[in-house]
């Protein structure tokens, strides 16, 4: 029988290096708050019971674990992250099994690297650490192994020797072990250091004094990266943009230059779709299979269905949903609207809660006028209509399948089926008008 499992996520810290009234953890890497990809972390590992602990002057994060689906702690005040493990004690009571401690500042963890630091403890460690190497190990606590790879405590490095110092291998911050056994060593757990701090890491020296075995399970340095400033914000997310690009096209997306993609945590991407350069995907984005994103366009919220082509610079909304074969052109914004299969919008539009039928066609500049101020109004385009070049169509107005409206028009009124609506002024020539203006203009000018 597997045991079951628990997170604990830490999300109390103040992370006044970033400079921000948001807190830390909340801050979004590819579009989601950093706390979240932790629970999200937690979920893909088999974690049933989450405790997300926060602090006082961050009670966005107890809303944002809450909403998450996570039980919440607080701790308040902040005195380290062995205490703010203890504040989870009551949320975690009932549980029995493995409890995992993850960091709500460490986005880009992978569940299989969790993985295996549960399998460490399936296979008789006590307490087993996520570790790695970075280039500069700097203020990271540093793991102390024995000559056979026995961890025998953890040194942070204000309290590390010169000795300690030099060792590579040091703390991501995850750690696990039985529920019981983590909260009995950290009622043991002294502030007795150069932070006069609650260490959580202490709880590896505890466990080896007692004849327990811990053990450090390697990482890469690029997943377990800590965000403590907004410069390692925008690492984790070139980190993230790194490895999720290589993922897309090991799904079986074509990304013609994959540096300049930008992909949200949560853009879902069909077989044989191309990507060109330089776009954006924002949270929310799903593009079916043969689906076609061309250069500078920026995307959110939105689905592009199979053999969609949008771009080059499309701006598609919230809530643009652009149909079977359907084409959006350059310059062409799409928001909460509609699209059927195989309906064009080719050039320089602005579509806006509207719904547009099969096979429809919208001229180049037409303007869905959606918003008076005060409401917002739906366009009903039907299958198979033609709208001219230049058009304003004032919501709320149903155009009818198959109707035509002329260019330039500004319609008001509901069009029926297969009917033609002019909305403009009828045109008028003078004849032989243009050369008497000129010839008065010239006399004019001689006389002067
Ligand atoms: C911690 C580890 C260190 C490790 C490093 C990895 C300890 C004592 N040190 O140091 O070994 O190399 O992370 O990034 O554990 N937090 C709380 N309440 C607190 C303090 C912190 O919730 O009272 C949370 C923070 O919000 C953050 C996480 O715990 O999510 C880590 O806290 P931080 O202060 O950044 O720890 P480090 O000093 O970096
Ligand atoms: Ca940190």
């Amino acid at each position: 029988m597997p045991q079951s499992r628990a997170a604990i996520i830490l999300a109390a810290g103040l992370g006044t290096r970033m400079r921000s009234e948001l807190p830390k953890c909340l801050h979004p890497v590819a579009g989601r708050p950093m706390v979240e990809w932790t629970i999200a972390l937690a979920r893909d590992c088999g974690a049933q019971h989450i405790v997300t602990v926060y602090g006082k002057k961050s009670p966005q994060v107890d809303v944002a674990g809450k909403n998450a689906g996570t039980l919440t702690a607080l701790q308040d005040p902040p005195l380290g992250t062995g205490h703010a493990v203890r504040a989870a004690e009551e949320a975690m009571a009932g549980f029995d099994g493995f409890a995992i401690v993850l960091y709500g500042d460490t986005p880009l963890i992978r569940a299989d690297t969790v993985e295996r630091v549960f399998a460490a403890l399936e296979d008789g460690a006590s307490v087993a650490v996520l570790g790695f190497e970075p280039e500069e190990p700097g203020a990271y606590g540093r793991l102390i192994e024995d000559e056979n790879g026995a961890l025998l405590k953890i040194v942070e490095a204000k309290d590390a020797t010169p000795g300690e110092l030099e060792v590579r291998l040091v703390n991501s911050g995850v750690l696990a072990a039985r529920s019981d056994l983590l909260f009995d060593l950290l009622s043991k757990v002294t502030n007795n250091n150069a932070n006069k701090e609650y260490y959580l890491t202490d709880v590896v020296g505890l466990a080896v004094d007692r004849g327990l075995k811990a053990v450090a399970v390697r990482g890469s340095a690029d997943e377990v990266l800590g965000v403590n400033s907004r410069a390692d914000l925008a690492l984790a997310g070139a980190a993230f943009q790194a490895r999720r690009r290589v993922e897309a096209m090991a799904e079986g997306a074509t990304l013609v230059d994959p540096d300049t993609v930008y992909f949200a945590a949560d853009t879902q991407l069909g077989r044989d779709v191309l990507i060109e350069p330089h776009v954006f995907f924002g949270p929310g984005v799903v593009v079916e299979d043969n689906a076609v994103v061309r250069a500078f366009s920026h995307l959110e919220g939105c689905t592009l269905r199979a053999g969609a082509e949008v771009g080059p610079y499309a701006r598609l909304r919230p809530g643009a949903d652009i149909g079977t074969n359907a084409r959006v052109g350059n310059f062409v914004e799409v928001k909460k609207s509609r699209l059927g299969a195989g309906a064009k919008v080719s050039h320089l539009s602005y579509i806006g809660d509207a719904d547009i039928g099969a096979k429809a066609n919208i001229g180049a500049g037409t303007i869905t006028c959606n918003y008076d101020g005060f409401g917002k109004h739906k366009t009903i385009v039907g299958d198979g209509a033609f709208i001219g070049s230049n058009s304003s169509l004032v919501a709320p107005v149903t155009i009818g399948a198959g109707a035509f409206t002329g260019s330039g028009g500004v319609i008001t009124e509901d069009v029926p089926d297969d009917a033609l609506a002019l909305g403009r002024a009828k045109q008028v020539n003078k004849d032989g008008w243009a050369a008497r203006f000129r010839a008065a203009m010239q006399k004019r000018k001689t006389e002067h």
